[in-house]
C-alpha cells in the first residue's frame, strides 16, 4: 500500500489549540446530546438541579405533569441566574427582583408588572432546551433542530433495555471523579480502542473478556463495543445466568462524551467526560444500584476499576497529551485491519472523522 493511501491520525492541533477547543464548545458541544443528570434526582414535582452544558448554566425541573424540562438558568427580566445547586420549589423565583416562573417556564408574576402599560405576561417565558430521558438518564441538546437520540444512536436504547432489564429501578450509588491532564478527545480515543489493552490492562485482558473477540463498530454515532466473556464462574460476585445477557460485557459510547457500559451480571456503569480546558478533562464514572441501596458488589467494582483500568489509562492519556505538544510528532497511520477486531483502529477512524467534521463542518 502506498503511503498516501494510509489514513493518518489527527493533527496535534486538534488536541492542543485553545481556539479549537473554544470552537468545539460553542459548536459541537452545543449541537450534540449531553448528559445532564439522572432522573432519579427529580422524584417529585418542583424537584430541580442546575447543571452546565457547553459552558451554559441550565436547570432541569420536574413539572406537576411529571415531565422533566430543562431551561437556560437565566431570568428573562435582567438576566440574573435563577437557581443554584438542587432542591424543591413550587415556582421558580428569581433572586434579583422576584419575578416568578411556573415549572413549565411561563412567567407567573412579578412585582408591579401590572402597572406597566402593554406588558404582556404571556409573552415572557424561560428559554427551554431539548430534553430526552434515555433509560432514566437526562440528556439535553442546545440545538432545537437536533435529531432525536434514537436517530443519532440507532438501536442503542432497545439493546440497553435488554442488557439492563432493571434500569427503571437504578439509581446512582457512587460517582468516581477522575481528573486527566489531557484533551477530552485523547481520553475518548483511549476508551474507544482496545489495541492497547493486552499490553496495558492485564486485569481486563486476562480476566473476564476474551480479548481476541473484542470489537468496536460504529452504529450511527454510537460506538458499540462487543466481546465474548470467559471465566464467568471465577467472578468475584454472583451472576444469575437465567437473565438474558447476564454473561455478556458490552458498551455503547454515545458521541461525543458519554458511555454506557454493562458488566456481566447486567451491571450498568457509565462514563461522562467533562472537558475543562483544551488539556484537561474530568471523567465521571457512575455506578448504580437497585433503588439506590448500598451494594457491596457495586462498591467493590468501582474500587477495582479505579485501581486497575482507570489508573492504567491515566498514564497513557497524559503521556499522549505531552507527546502531542512535541515538535517531533508527525501523526502516524492508523492500524486499519480490513477484518477489524481487537488489534484494529477502525473505531478511531470513525471517531476522528466525527472530530474533524465537528470542527471543519
Ligand atoms: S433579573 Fe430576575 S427578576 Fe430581575
Ligand atoms: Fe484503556
Amino acid at each position: 500500500m502506498k503511503d498516501e493511501t494510509l489514513v493518518r491520525s489527527l493533527e496535534a492541533r486538534f488536541y492542543t489549540d485553545p481556539d479549537l477547543f473554544r470552537a468545539e464548545r460553542a459548536g459541537l458541544f452545543a449541537r450534540t446530546w449531553q448528559f445532564a443528570g439522572h432522573a432519579s434526582a427529580l422524584q417529585g414535582p418542583g424537584d430541580y438541579f442546575a447543571c452546565e452544558v457547553a459552558g451554559e448554566s441550565l436547570f432541569c425541573v420536574k413539572g406537576r405533569d411529571g415531565v422533566i424540562r430543562t431551561f437556560y438558568n437565566v431570568c428573562q427580566h435582567r438576566a440574573h441566574r435563577l437557581v443554584e445547586g438542587s432542591g424543591t420549589t413550587r415556582v421558580v423565583v428569581c433572586p434579583y427582583h422576584a419575578w416568578t416562573y411556573e415549572l413549565t417556564g411561563e412567567l407567573r408574576a412579578g412585582p408591579n408588572i401590572k402597572a406597566v402599560p402593554g406588558f404582556d405576561r404571556s409573552a415572557v417565558c424561560l428559554t427551554e432546551v431539548r430534553t430526552e430521558i434515555f433509560l432514566g438518564f437526562i440528556f439535553v441538546n442546545l440545538d432545537a433542530q437536533a435529531a432525536p437520540m434514537d436517530a443519532w444512536f440507532p438501536g442503542a436504547r432497545a439493546e440497553l433495555e435488554a442488557f439492563v432489564p432493571d434500569w427503571q429501578r437504578l439509581q446512582p450509588l457512587e460517582w468516581v471523579e477522575i481528573p486527566e491532564r489531557c484533551n477530552w478527545k485523547v481520553s475518548i480515543e483511549n476508551y474507544s480502542e482496545c489495541y492497547h489493552c493486552a499490553l496495558n490492562h492485564p486485569t481486563f485482558a486476562t480476566g473476564v473478556v476474551r480479548p481476541e473477540t473484542y470489537d468496536i463498530q460504529p452504529q450511527g454515532h454510537c460506538l458499540r463495543h462487543t466481546t465474548e466473556c470467559q471465566n464467568l464462574d471465577a467472578m468475584t460476585y454472583e451472576i444469575d445466568m437465567s437473565v438474558r445477557h447476564a454473561g455478556d460485557y458490552s458498551s455503547w459510547f454515545l458521541w461525543p462524551m458519554f458511555s454506557f457500559q454493562v458488566y456481566p451480571g447486567n451491571r450498568l456503569n457509565t462514563y461522562h467526560w467533562r472537558p475543562v480546558s483544551v488539556d484537561e478533562v474530568v471523567v465521571w464514572r457512575g455506578w448504580y444500584s437497585l433503588d439506590g441501596v448500598d451494594d457491596e458488589v457495586v462498591r467493590r467494582l468501582a474500587v477495582q476499576d479505579r485501581a486497575t483500568t482507570v489508573e492504567e489509562d491515566i498514564h497513557l492519556v497524559e503521556s499522549v497529551q505531552r507527546g502531542l505538544s512535541s515538535r517531533g510528532y508527525r501523526p502516524g497511520p492508523l492500524v486499519l485491519d480490513p477484518a477489524c477486531g481487537v488489534n484494529s483502529e477502525h473505531s478511531i477512524r470513525a471517531l476522528q472523522q466525527w472530530m474533524r467534521e465537528a470542527v471543519d463542518g
